[in-house]
């Protein structure tokens, strides 16, 4: 039999690229090897998001050029989807204009498999969208992992919060949470052959509770696993963040980085996107950290131009950007997303008035930003090299424990390598380095 090749293409989030290697260590399992693009490989694979509008277009029209590309060649590639827009759409998908050969739900990455199988046998449009498993967890020695120092390890899929304007509850159905000693033995296995770099993953992920083991007694179990030098989790909801996980990120294993999601600043709109906390209670959370971790980078999301938000509410975002002096904000124009609550809601903010306001957030997060990084010029810090640079190709780039990405235009690394660094430049998202001393 001649090798078969497979290349996935990834967009969204942690949880996404997570589930990209879930899925090629099925594809592995099943003899296909990585092929060097996705043009050259037998069997494509679209693992897919649908936060916002654009990113469904984006993962719609991709799959009509891959597939169309194939009907004008041998006919031999099979090009299928996976992840939120999969879900999102179904058997759409295998209609035209799509005409993907198979449709993976976003809770059924176990079954790619089976799906393989039937395709060998000939069969095409196949729907795979769920699991037949009342719970879930997965086997550390399924996935396939491209990083052999940093890794994601989910604790919990899915999530039951529906914020208004967020289609995640419907593309990834209810929260599950794994089981502790999943989690613990898949941590141990990744210690054992050499990962330093923990991520754990949630929507919610401070939501975490499994049958009386909370997030703080879970982060406990997995910081007591010897040879982790950073360990995070994303995304910690600010409703559920508790005094007790502040508290335990101050000693190591934990690095210095929080990703707590704002959205925004009113009380109002937050009332609106049912997020279940106040300004006030996200302030004192800050205080906390701030109190607690003086080092820690904070990083935040906030949605500019939700409906009705008015010029006061703005204002109020604009405060809270002030107040709480963010190490790193994501900002993003509201987008209508299906079945969401908001969808009905009037969006009555005209376009030009969200582009100004937009441009004004970036203007002060901008200026944040630099405040932030400059510090850094002149410092010596442990850099982890995950990749090379986007901007300089070739050139190596990793990140600080604060998780800030710094490039390394005049060295050579090896992705995993962790090397001591003395910060030369800051930019407004990067920071510029030279390697001083090899670590590991
Ligand atoms: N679970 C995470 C966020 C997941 S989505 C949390 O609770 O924060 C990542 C970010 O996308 C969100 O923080 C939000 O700022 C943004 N987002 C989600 N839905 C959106 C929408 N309909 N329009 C614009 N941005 C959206
Ligand atoms: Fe979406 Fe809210 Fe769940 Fe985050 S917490 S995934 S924003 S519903
Ligand atoms: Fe996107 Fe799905 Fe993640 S919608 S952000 S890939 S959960």
């Amino acid at each position: 039999m001649t090798e078969r090749t497979y290349y996935i293409l990834t967009f969204g989030c942690q949880m996404n690229k997570l589930d990209s290697e879930l899925a090629a260590g099925q594809l592995e399992m099943a003899g296909y090897s990585l092929a060097e693009s996705a043009e050259s490989a037998d069997l494509v694979l679209l693992n897919t998001c649908s936060v916002r509008a654009k990113a469904q277009v984006k993962a719609t029209s991709l799959l009509c050029n891959f597939t169309r590309d194939v009907a004008g060649k041998s006919g031999r590639r099979i090009v299928g989807i996976m992840g939120c827009v999969a879900q999102q759409m179904q058997e759409k998908l295998t209609e035209a204009p799509y005409l993907a050969e198979f449709v993976l739900g976003s809770r059924a990455v176990s079954r790619l498999a089976e799906v393989l199988e039937r395709l060998a046998a000939g069969e095409r449009g196949i729907l795979a969208l769920e699991e037949d498993c009342a719970s879930w967890d997965y086997e550390a020695e399924t996935v396939s992992r491209l990083n052999k120092r940093s890794a994601y390890v989910a604790i919990s899929r899915g999530c039951s919060n529906f914020c208004t304007y967020c289609i995640v509850p419907y593309v990834r159905g209810p929260i599950q949470h794994r089981r502790p000693e999943s989690i613990v033995d898949e941590v141990r296995s990744l210690t054992d052959s050499g990962y330093i770099d923990i991520c754990l993953l949630g929507q919610n992920v401070n939501a975490y509770d499994y049958d009386g083991c909370s997030f703080v007694n879970l982060l406990e179990r997995v910081a007591s696993i010897g040879g982790i030098r950073r360990l995070r989790f994303i995304t910690t909801h600010p409703k559920d963040l508790c005094i007790d996980t502040v508290r335990m990120m101050v000693n190591p294993p934990f690095a210095p980085y929080i990703s707590l999601p704002l959205q925004s600043g009113s009380d109002r709109i937050l009332g609106l996107m049912n997020r279940g906390y106040t300004r006030g209670q996200y302030m004192e959370k800050v205080s906390w950290l701030k109190e607690y971790l003086p080092g820690a980078f904070i990083s935040t999301d906030i949605m500019v131009g939700f409906p009705g938000e008015t010029e006061a509410d703005f204002e109020d975002t604009l405060e809270i950007v002030r107040k709480a002096q963010f190490d790193n904000i994501y900002s993003f124009v509201y987008s209508t997303r299906p079945r969401t609550k908001a969808a009905s809601l009037m969006s009555d903010v005209p376009d030009e008035v969200i582009k100004a306001r937009f441009k004004r957030l970036l203007a002060l997060q901008r200026q944040n930003h630099i405040d932030r990084l400059k510090r850094f010029v002149g410092e010596t810090v442990e850099v982890l090299i995950d990749g090379v640079s986007k901007k300089d190709k070739g050139a190596p780039c990793g990140r600080t424990p604060q998780h800030v990405i710094v490039n390394l235009p005049h060295d050579k690394c090896d992705v995993g390598e962790l090397v001591e660094v003395t910060i030369t430049g800051a930019g407004i998202r990067t920071l510029l380095g030279k390697v001083t001393k090899r670590i590991l």
